[in-house]
């Protein structure tokens, strides 16, 4: 059997995570959420004590980044968001975690990545590609109601204008910027509930098989 490789993209707060993780799951297929290594990357450059704009600091933390960091609750954190956006637009970053993607995404019965640059860069030859997008204020919406449950009180315009400022950095940076992959297929979840989109991206995934 061919590898199944499923690629997800889209900007923050989209809801590709979840849907990518329901898509490992029924599919039986490894899920690595990308998002992650940027913010490990940034939380070790800050918990060293340099400058999240250190570059230098930032790649030697993605050379040397260990499975191990990907599981600290603090990578959720709203404030690692923006760090994790910051460290990403170096180049020697993307360059380091590149490596560590396409090892994932070489699993032999394939995997579920999801990210900004997935489609576009780590996987250009995924069997797969979704491009997850969602109105601004939705998207803030369910990030507010995300924050709120893990007990981090923000406000709705506090995130609203988080997002807003994340996706402009991610989808200007000159490498590997947000984008969809011409091949991918553009999933609008602003008024799809999680199923619904569970659903529209299982129907394009079978279609491919
Ligand atoms: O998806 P998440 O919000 O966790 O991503 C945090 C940041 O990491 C993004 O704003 C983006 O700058 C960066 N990122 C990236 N490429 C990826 C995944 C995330 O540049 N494949």
């Amino acid at each position: 059997d061919i590898p199944l490789v499923i690629a997800i993209d889209g900007p923050a707060a989209s809801g590709k995570g979840t849907l990518a993780k329901r898509l490992a799951a029924h599919y039986g297929l490894p899920h690595l959420d990308t998002g992650l290594l940027y913010r490990a990357v940034a939380l070790t450059v800050l918990d060293a004590g340099y400058s999240i704009d250190d570059h230098a600091a930032a790649a030697r933390a993605a050379a040397t980044l260990i499975a191990d960091r990907l599981a600290d609750p603090r990578l959720r954190d709203r404030a690692m968001g923006e760090a994790a956006s910051r460290v990403s637009s170096v180049p020697a970053v993307r360059a380091a975690l590149l490596a560590w993607q396409q090892r994932f995404a070489g699993n032999a019965t394939g995997a579920v990545l999801d990210g900004r640059d997935i489609g576009t860069v780590v996987c250009p030859h995924a069997r797969v590609k979704l491009f997850i997008t969602a109105a601004p204020e939705e998207r803030a919406r369910r990030r507010h109601l995300e924050l709120q449950r893990r007990g981090e009180s923000t406000s709705l315009g506090a995130i609203l204008d988080d997002i807003v400022a994340r996706d402009a950095r991610d989808a200007q940076r000159s490498t590997a910027p947000l984008k969809a992959a011409a091949d991918a297929v553009l999933l609008d979840t602003t008024e799809l509930d999680a199923d619904a989109a569970f659903a529209a991206a299982r129907a394009v995934v079978d279609g491919a098989r």
